[in-house]
């Protein structure tokens, strides 16, 4: 028997052979289409080669492309487990010409690889064409020699293909095998089309139109051709059985599943075994590719698909999370074809061990509402809506849950008052926001939200991505279309730019379209849920509902991305050199510079500093990866995560492990930002700043990358600028300050000390050491002493009133155009005469005021130096006066 793995093989090297280029499955996050949640056929990532918007180097290409068909325009959620052929999750093995070969070929190589290289019986297989396509239905005729009644024309949509609304499309023709008539079912086109008998395996899309809108259909540049075949199919036609279900690949999931719960015993515990298997698969390659549930867009779908399942695992019996311990089993069939999964093995683990665990904490209970209510209906019945919303919004059941519990007793949920019961619970939490204080202008906010849903951030793997516009916003209010000149709040369903929140500065970017572009300046998250890009039209026009690509300033992004991450590094370190007390007050990611303020009583020490950045820079260059998961709050908190970078935590946090989750792990914080994927990133450390900002807590600013580089070649210039001016080698600098300040505080005071000789020894006018006189019969001394300084003053003073024995003396030091003035009174006269007294004469003729001093000593200031002979003067005048008085 081929394996599955064996078609695919086959198949790719059929074509290869065939000069065919062997492209790898793209994610199924779709890459170049807004409008898309999911990749849901081969064609999707082809989807701009088709219509010439994109060139690639080769002109025909074959795949085997990973396809979800849930939550979007093709949902075969509710159908799982129930059907033969329905799947989530499929592959779908297509071959591709774009503009090279037309239907001749693709007719050829279809029948080739089925009867030559398979070997399936030409007679167990039927073909339609379009009912206008009388060159597919000859080609039949010729290449298979088909007989006319198994070339069946049919009129309807199912032979014109489009991938969505808009976009490549063209007629197409199917191929059906015919499983044999011990199955129910007709032909297609036959009344009785809908059994299981035939069962279409290929689809050969002729792809020769691109639906621009819903009017407007144009010619693709180059026919091309877009083929699809289901290799879950195609197994089971390969393998001999008739349900997809049960070929080699879903067996072994199956077993898997049964190995751990119990082996299926009727159609209920077939149909949960089945929805496991197939809900397995699509969860574990939809984490592989980066979606993680939530409660919004992708990720609610991957929520909705994976509590489905793990409702079936209780109804088998499940006593402990079954889902995750099926995933060696899923990368063991499918892991050497897609080696992500691999990759992504333990994170897929953890995500549905965490997901199942959360879930069956309300799954029991919830099921017994659902049982009470259930009880008193009878077959058929519907299910009141507001049970149905307390399942969703008490118990976490998805409404597709509640849907898929009571299927099998054909009942159903009025959907109409579950949605009543939703808008009521979304009035209740904006009257009790707006009751809060919040500002009027977010009421668009809440409009918006409740009108389209939350925004998608998609930017953590990357900085592109194509989105639509959901809403305009100027001045508060909603407008429809914006023209160039004007600023404008734009939403998009999905981005790629980061909104500021937890410190980290929102992104700066491009967003463009069909002729306009607008650069956007800032992005914030009000509500935090809407991801609002504030931009200004440059050229053209934008419109809600415009289809457009954004593009993040990606420097701008790596230098924030070096800075948050580096936040991160000098939080653990400073733990480390500080102790457990650090805590973050508060942090501050911009593009050019961090900020991070923490609980410490005390400055750091520069060695502090220094061990800090040391310690940091030694794990950049340890260049370990930084990984994220995904987890309740308590949980990440119960794996030591420190939650302190001050994002609102909801019911899932994004971990953040620097160093590796080994034992070289370094740091673990829950943190929603956008981080490096290696430490190397960040390239370099550099603290610039420690202070005080209150207290107990002290701040860092630092730098990294290339602005720390910068830094440091600043400083290093301004190093050697120093060496240049003192005449020595940098590494000398600083033992050369040394001397000269040693130097200069030694010359001042020798510079001071020979003022104060010179003073004394000079002539008269600059000084001198004047001969005492007698004025009035007391002794006086009175001199101006030319650029002495002033703090000499009280110690010539002291001199001359040696020199006196008893009497006055007064001296005037005078520097730089002001005058001071020290008047000294021997011990025995200075109860009759002040020195207070003569130094206000002598400062009021030095044009200053007061002046203070004991009765032996006083000391004022003046402004007018050119006076200091006059306030001896007057000093003179009034002792002389004071003896004439008495
Ligand atoms: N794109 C075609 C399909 O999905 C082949 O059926």
């Amino acid at each position: 028997m081929i394996s599955s793995n064996d078609i695919r093989r086959s198949f790719l090297a059929y074509f290869e052979n065939a000069g065919h280029r062997v492209v790898p499955s793209a994610p199924l996050v779709p890459q170049n289409d807004p409008t898309l949640m999911f990749v849901n056929a081969g064609m999707v990532p082809f989807k701009n080669v088709f219509t010439g918007l994109e060139t690639r180097p080769y002109v025909t290409a074959v795949s085997s492309q990973k396809c979800v068909r849930a939550g979007g325009k093709h949902n075969d959620l509710d159908n799982v487990g129930y059907t033969a052929r329905h799947h989530t999750f499929f592959e779908m093995l297509g071959n591709f010409s774009f503009g090279d070969y037309f239907k001749p070929q693709a007719i050829e190589h279809a029948w080739t690889l089925l009867t030559k290289e398979w070997g399936i019986p030409a007679d167990r297989l039927t073909v339609t064409v379009y009912h206008t396509d009388d060159e597919a239905a000859l080609l039949w005729k010729q290449i298979a020699g088909l007989p006319d009644e198994r070339i069946i024309r049919i009129a309807t949509n199912d032979n014109f293909w489009s991938m969505g609304d808009t976009g490549p499309c063209g007629p197409c023709s199917e191929i059906f095998y015919d499983h044999g008539d011990h199955i129910p079912g007709g032909p297609p086109g036959s009344p009785d089309e809908d059994g299981d008998r035939f069962v279409e395996i290929w689809n050969l899309v002729f792809m020769q139109y691109e639906q621009v809108d819903a009017a407007t259909r144009l010619d693709l540049p180059r026919p091309s051709i877009d083929t699809g075949m289901g290799l879950e199919r195609v197994a089971a036609v390969l393998q001999g059985v008739h349900d997809n279900y049960e070929t080699d690949t879903f067996k072994a999931l199956i077993r898997a599943s049964e190995e751990r719960t119990q082996p299926a015993t009727d159609a209920a515990s077939t149909a949960s075994h089945r929805i496991i298997a197939d809900h397995l698969r699509s969860s574990g390659f939809l984490v592989a590719d980066g979606v993680l549930p939530s409660n919004e867009g992708r990720g609610y779908v991957l929520r909705r698909i994976m509590r489905r399942a793990m409702r079936h695992a209780h109804l088998l019996g499940a006593a402990e999370p079954l889902m995750y311990r099926l995933v060696p089993a899923l990368v063991a069939e499918m892991g050497v074809a897609f080696p992500e999964l691999a990759r992504a093995q333990a994170l897929i683990e953890e995500t549905l061990k965490l997901e199942e665990t959360r879930f069956r904490q309300t799954l029991v209970n919830g099921l017994r509402l659902l049982d009470e209510v259930t009880a008193k209906m009878g077959p058929g019945d519907v299910l009141p809506g507001d049970v149905a919303f307390k399942l969703y919004d008490t118990f976490g059941f998805p409404y597709d849950l509640t849907e898929d519990a009571l299927r099998s007793q054909g009942q159903t949920v009025d959907r109409a008052g579950f949605d009543v019961a939703m808008a009521e619970q979304k009035r209740a939490a904006r009257a009790a926001w707006t009751g809060s204080g919040a500002k009027a202008s977010d009421t668009v906010w809440f409009d918006i939200v409740e009108a389209k849903g939350a925004s998608e951030f998609t930017g953590y793997s990357g900085v592109k991505g194509q989105a639509q516009v959901v809403a305009l916003v100027q001045g508060g209010k909603q407008v429809d279309r914006v023209e160039a000149g004007a600023s404008v709040d734009i939403v998009t369903n999905q981005t790629p730019f980061y909104a500021e929140s937890g410190g980290q500065a929102g992104d700066a970017g491009l967003i463009s379209g069909d002729g306009v572009a607008i650069t956007v300046s800032d992005t914030s998250k009000p509500l935090g849920k809407l991801h609002v890009h504030h931009g200004t039209v440059e050229s053209g026009s934008i419109a809600v509902g415009d289809t457009v690509s954004l593009v993040v300033d990606a420097d701008k992004r790596d230098r924030l991305r070096a800075n948050h991450s580096a936040t991160h590094l000098l939080h653990a370190a400073l733990r480390h050199r500080l102790g457990g007390h650090v805590t973050q007050k508060g942090s501050l990611v911009a593009a050019d510079r961090l900020r991070f303020d923490f609980s410490q009583p005390r400055a750091l020490t520069a060695e502090d500093i220094a061990a800090v950045e040391a310690e940091v820079n030694a794990q950049i260059r340890g260049n370990r990866p930084v990984s994220t998961r995904l987890m309740t709050p308590d949980a990440a908190i119960e794996a030591g995560a420190l939650a302190l970078f001050g994002e609102k935590y909801g019911e899932e946090v994004r971990v953040l492990s620097m160093g590796g989750d080994d034992e070289a792990n370094y740091s673990t914080e829950l943190c929603g930002g956008t981080h490096v994927t290696a430490l190397g990133d960040i390239g370099l450390f550099k603290i610039t700043a420690e202070s005080a900002v209150a207290s107990g807590v002290r701040r860092i600013e630092a730098l990294t990358g290339e602005a720390a580089r910068r830094y440091m070649t600043d400083q290093e210039e301004r190093l050697k600028a120093a060496a240049a001016a003192l005449r020595v080698r940098p590494d000398e600098v600083a033992a050369r300050v040394e001397v000269l300040v040693e130097e200069r505080r030694r010359l001042e005071r020798e510079l001071a000390e020979t003022k104060k000789a010179l003073a004394m020894a000079g002539p008269a006018s600059g000084g001198g050491a004047a001969a005492p006189e007698s004025v009035g019969g007391v002794g006086f001394i009175g001199q101006v002493l030319e650029g002495l300084d002033p703090k000499s003053l009280r110690g010539l003073i002291d001199d001359a009133k040696t020199t006196l024995g008893s009497g006055v003396a007064v001296l005037v030091a005078v520097n730089d155009g002001r005058a001071s003035v020290a008047v000294g009174v021997t011990d025995n006269l200075k109860d009759s005469r002040s020195a207070v007294d003569f130094v206000r004469i002598a400062s009021a003729a030095l044009g200053g005021q007061g002046g203070g001093g004991r009765p032996d000593f006083a000391q004022a200031g003046g402004p007018d130096a050119a006076k200091a002979a006059d306030a001896i003067a007057a000093v003179r005048a009034a002792l002389a006066l004071r003896a004439d008085a008495a």
